[in-house]
């Protein structure tokens, strides 16, 4: 593309910069056996009886009451398939035009039993990321990203303080047998969504509903975030290490000092104690960011002139407060680890990412030193309690087949992305 081209685009972003999907390994992998697995054939038909009550608020209801409806839509089951038709999958991010991917590796695969390795999936992932990296995709691997193996669950999981080196000795036995071709580790993937939708809130397992259980989790997530981090520098200075963070964008919806407060106690709760204990250990911060919340006084209340299919108060632009604040509080490089919609009819993804784009542009000009951007996701997947309804794919994908179709958003990404690329 020559100059002239180049400078009639609206944004620039740097020369290496990663376009890219992020994805996890329970959400589209199919035939998992862990605790969600689990979880999901004991808890499926409630879900489904319940449905009306959790989940009718959403717009898109009249459409996809069948479905909440049917215990089915709350099992995995094979998801899409992923673990066997990743090659496919890989050509699907080549042909989006895209050089990175984000996904994680199943623990309950790799050490099904306490202390026993899986040969097939190690060799499995192995041969996953060597064939990712040979497409001249950057792979961008996450360790924990929210399913554990039955054996860790039933221990306690993450409530348990003494639970964490069994993390770390799955961590290390990664990366002593995959990671020659990683550079980009998420230790944990949002850990406070982990700690209040498992702990708090009773959403996901194991359903406890403790404050007291919720922040020992987070504390031990930091901990365990920390000791792999310290163990991955330990065995090369390749590695780039960080947590994938969900980051929510507090601000406050009017001038008054408690409005001004309640956004700044949001957001130290929300992120900076997890930061306060993390930040030595984190070569980067990897981002994802799906919404903001607006304070009148102490009380959080959202514009929702437009929501998500999943009723999600949608301010895709807001972005660019959340990548400022971080760059200028911790100082360190940042990646969009995921960033999307729940748009069944494919009509809020193309302007939702305009807005992002856009957002994100403004950021880099303001000094933010980005270095990437993932989507979530590249296929449609296993929306965890809720099930397969919702559609977060720049692919669609046909669950009784398999088949993956790009929707018309990812087609108008990719060109944007091969712009912007060369
Ligand atoms: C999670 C994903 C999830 C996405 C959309 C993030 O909180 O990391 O697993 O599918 O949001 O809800």
């Amino acid at each position: 593309m020559n100059t002239e081209q180049k400078k009639s685009l609206p944004f620039h972003f740097p020369k290496k910069f990663l376009w890219g999907a992020a994805t996890s390994a329970h959400q589209i992998e199919g035939k998992t056996h862990n605790q969600w697995s689990v979880w999901e054939l004991e808890n499926a038909k409630s879900l489904a009886n319940r449905a009306e009550y959790t989940t009718a608020h959403v717009p898109v209801w009249e459409e996809i009451k069948t479905q909440a409806q049917q215990p089915e839509n709350y099992i995995s089951g094979n998801a899409v398939d992923h673990y066997n038709r990743y090659e496919e999958d890989f050509a699907l991010i080549k042909k989006l035009n895209m050089n990175a991917f984000r996904f994680s590796v199943e623990w309950s695969r790799i050490e099904p039993a306490e202390g026993a390795w899986n040969a097939e999936a190690l060799a499995h992932y192995k041969t996953y990321v060597r064939k990712m990296k040979a497409k001249g995709i950057e792979p961008i691997m996450t360790l924990f990203h929210f399913s554990l193996p039955v054996w860790f669950a039933e221990k306690g999981g993450f409530r348990k303080r003494r639970n964490v080196k069994y993390f770390v000795r799955f961590a290390e036995k990664v990366l002593q047998e995959i990671g020659s071709e990683i550079r980009y580790v998420i230790t944990v993937n949002e850990p406070e969504v982990y700690a209040q939708q498992s702990y708090m809130a009773g959403n996901w397992p194991p359903n406890k509903t403790s404050k007291r259980d919720m922040i020992a989790v987070y504390a031990n997530l930091a901990h365990a975030h920390n000791r792999v981090a310290k163990l991955a520098h330990s065995m090369s200075r390749r590695y780039k290490v960080s947590v994938a963070k969900n980051i929510v964008h507090h601000y406050a919806g009017d001038d008054a000092l408690l409005s001004r407060a309640s956004a700044v106690v949001a957001r130290w709760l929300a992120d900076d104690i997890f930061f306060f204990f993390t930040k030595r250990h984190m070569d980067w911060i990897g981002v994802n960011y799906y919404f903001s919340n607006r304070y009148y006084g102490y009380r959080c209340h959202n514009p929702n002139e437009q929501v998500s299919d999943l009723g999600w108060d949608m301010q895709p632009e807001n972005i660019q407060f959340v990548l400022e604040r971080l760059f200028v509080k911790y100082n360190k490089p940042i990646i969009v680890t995921e960033n999307g919609v729940a748009d069944m009819h494919d009509e809020t993804r193309q302007w939702w990412i305009t807005r992002t784009l856009g957002a994100m542009h403004r950021a880099v000009q303001n000094g933010v030193p980005l270095e990437g951007y993932l989507h979530w996701s590249l296929l449609d997947n296993f929306e965890w309690a809720y099930g397969k309804w919702p559609r977060f794919g720049l692919c669609a994908v046909e669950y009784s087949t398999g088949k993956r179709t790009p929707r018309k958003s990812a087609t108008w990404f990719a060109q944007v992305i091969k712009k912007l690329r060369y």
